[in-house]
């Protein structure tokens, strides 16, 4: 951790005098959290352990909480407060023709391989789905079903409305644009012809229940197992190879690992990389 950032002073001044007064945030008190947040979703702050308790720390003041302490037992009797706190720390960057290569690898594939289930983990809220829908669909292929999964329960409300703000369309062709959505007063939504493809569930991947959803010919896997360690890494492409048959594809992103994970074989396309289950 750089010494200026963590002796960077505080900005307190959205509390009130009163609440100040109370507050006592000691780092050393959130480490047996950080370890349950670490264990139960897999996601590691330790490269940004400081920015990180930061964000804990004011979500716990907005929930009048004055110390760690506090929060741990405030967590512990409420699953509605846990689910806040991991939709706030999970809030991820996703946007629509998202690495478009993965895309035309599928169609490739497709030619070959028969595909009705496709499973986006995470699918955060929705993007990533409804792109290889539209996509699919623009080269006359409209049978398949996705599922999405994520850990953020605001994420999948998004997705299951598929309402989105400008900028997460901007990668996708104007052409497209005009005429796979309707604009509302600031927001495009998705034609509904595409929700009836779609199932999007809140989900953990590292839960037992995750290894319940049945099979998928093809898994897309991207922009998350970049905030797991190794560890976690390896634990949550062992439950997705569960899901997948024999020849299944595999798309992770670009930066998610740096190995091929077991029981896969790994494929250079002109388009990206994927993986096959062996
Ligand atoms: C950057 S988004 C990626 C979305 C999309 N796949 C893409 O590539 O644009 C990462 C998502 O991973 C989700 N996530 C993190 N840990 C998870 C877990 N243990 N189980 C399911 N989803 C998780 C987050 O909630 C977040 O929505």
């Amino acid at each position: 951790m750089f010494s200026w950032l963590k002796k960077k002073k505080k900005d307190t001044s959205w509390i009130n005098d009163t609440t100040k007064k109370n507050l006592n945030f000691d780092d050393n008190d959130a480490k047996e959290l950080l370890q349950d947040i670490k264990q139960e979703f897999g996601l590691d702050y330790e490269k940004q352990e400081y920015i990180t308790l930061r964000k804990i720390e004011r979500f716990a003041i907005k929930n009048n909480l004055c110390n760690f302490i506090e929060l741990k037992n405030a967590l512990r009797n409420s699953a509605e407060l846990k689910i806040k706190l991991i939709n706030m720390l999970t809030v991820g960057e996703t946007y629509f023709y998202r690495e478009i290569g993965h895309l035309k690898i599928l169609a490739e594939y497709m030619k070959e391989k028969r595909v009705q289930n496709i499973l986006c983990a995470p699918s955060s809220s929705g993007e990533e789905v409804y792109s290889i829908l539209i996509f699919l669909k623009e080269i006359n292929n409209d049978n398949i079903r996705i599922t999405g999964i994520d850990l953020n329960s605001d994420a999948i409300s998004v997705a299951q409305k598929g309402c989105y703000r400008e900028r997460s369309l901007t990668p996708l062709p104007p052409k497209l644009r005009n005429k796979y959505f309707t604009k509302t007063e600031n927001k495009y939504c998705i034609d509904v012809l595409f929700k009836q493809n779609t199932y999007f569930l809140h989900q953990n991947i590292f839960d037992d229940s995750f290894l319940k959803l049945g099979k998928f010919e093809v898994i897309f896997c991207r922009n998350m197992l970049i905030y797991f360690n190794e560890t976690q890494k390896k634990k949550a492409l062992a439950n997705i190879y569960t899901l997948l048959p024999v020849g299944g594809l595999l798309f992770v992103g670009h930066a998610d690992i740096s190995f091929v994970p077991k029981g896969f074989i790994k494929k250079i396309a002109t388009n990206g990389s994927y993986y096959i289950k062996k």
